[in-house]
């Protein structure tokens, strides 16, 4: 019998990233994180692993971990993380000595506490780019010092059939390895990429013949089978949709963006509009032939590419590639944050496939 792999998940939020690992056979035993709300996300959607609520700015709480695997003779294979990244996220001030750029320190301890055969971290493109890649030379610099070498590779999610334009840095280390870690290669080219439209045309709609915007209800029944393959694999082992409330739109808003064309932002509107708007993302419509623009934790600035409303967590959760048995719990706004702070599980998946390569099952 093949020996499944062992995965902790850190800073796992609700676990896009081991939902990868898991897909694909590994065993995740831990989710740690200090967001109670995400923690529960993550257990009702990771099988049997346990969630810890910890904070991993203090170190002296890694033990709790290194004791609970001890506990149930647990040796682990892999250790996940995503550490936040505002000190490096564009969208933020950049501030190299932002405090939370220093909590993939938490990282490094616990991996040098395991030793785990291998290690994968998860970050913004920022890390690689901004100040001359000084977050990733930190990140890279820290685990060589206890004998992992990592190598870090910019990934694309549309690349590897997700709907969404999202680029994210993952760096991969293994234990005494000669071997430099080779990343999946592309699976898509650009004339192939999963659309909105491929992802999300099956959802009801929310909207009345006459245009109006309704809320729904906390269970729906699609309304129609699955139009695409994509949709049939997202509808997999679901038979109702979930986390697909409507948000109706104030007049202004939904006037607006009535007037702006797939694709496109407020820079379309009439010139007496356009000034009321100056975030370079305000009032974007998605493309239905394009991948979406990148999920984000707020979300009030895109919107569907048929109907004039922002999308549904549902929806940003299938634009991240998370399949419909996929429930995300807690209030709106701690679900949407949970899906915009996400790996896209097939991204989880396609690395983890592949590090299975590497590792040894005799351990
Ligand atoms: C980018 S998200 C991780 C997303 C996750 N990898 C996924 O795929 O769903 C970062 C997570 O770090 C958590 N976090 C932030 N500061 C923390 C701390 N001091 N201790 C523990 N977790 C923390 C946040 O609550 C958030 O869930």
């Amino acid at each position: 019998m093949n020996k499944k792999f062992t995965c902790v998940d850190l800073f796992s939020g609700a676990g896009g990233l081991s939902k990868g690992f898991m897909d694909v056979g590994y065993d995740v035993v831990l989710g740690v994180d200090n967001d109670e709300t995400a923690l529960k996300t993550f257990s009702m959607n990771h099988g049997n692993a346990v969630t810890m609520k910890l904070d991993l700015n203090d170190h002296s709480n890694l033990d709790t971990i290194v004791d609970f695997l001890d506990g149930r003779n647990i040796k682990l294979d892999v250790l996940v993380g995503g550490p936040p990244c505002q000190g490096f996220s564009y969208a933020g001030p950049l501030d190299i000595n932002d405090k939370r750029n220093f909590l993939y320190l938490a990282m490094v301890k616990l991996t040098d506490k395991l030793k785990p055969q291998a290690v994968l971290l998860e970050n913004v493109l920022g890390m690689i780019q901004a100040n001359e890649g000084l977050g990733a030379k930190r990140v890279i610099d820290d685990f060589a010092k206890i004998g992992y070498k990592m190598i870090p590779k910019l990934l694309f999610a549309p690349d590897y059939g997700i709907p969404q334009i999202r680029k994210r840095v993952f760096f991969v280390g293994l234990r005494d390895s000669g071997e430099d870690f080779e990343f999946p290669p592309a699976i898509l080219d650009a004339e192939h990429y999963v659309t909105c439209e491929d992802a999300i045309s099956d959802l009801p709609s929310l909207q009345t013949e006459t245009g109006d915007i309704i809320r729904g209800t906390e269970l729906q029944d699609y309304m129609t089978a699955p139009l695409t393959e994509y949709q049939q694999l997202m509808r997999r082992n679901s038979e109702k949709v979930y986390n697909h409330i409507g948000a109706i739109p104030i007049d202004k808003t939904k006037k607006m963006i009535s007037l702006v064309p797939e694709g496109k932002n407020y820079l379309a509107l009439p010139d007496e509009y356009r000034c009321l708007y100056k975030y370079n993302e305000a009032l974007t419509r998605y493309h239905s032939k394009k991948p979406s623009l990148t999920i984000n934790t707020g979300h009030r600035s895109h919107f569907h590419y048929k109907y004039n409303r922002i999308p549904t967590v549902r929806e940003s959760a299938r634009l991240q590639s998370f399949q419909d048995d996929f429930i995300f719990y807690g209030n709106k706004t701690q679900q949407y944050k949970q899906v915009g702070n996400a790996v896209p599980p097939i991204l989880g998946q396609v690395v983890a496939e592949k590090l299975k390569g590497y590792l040894r099952s005799d351990e």
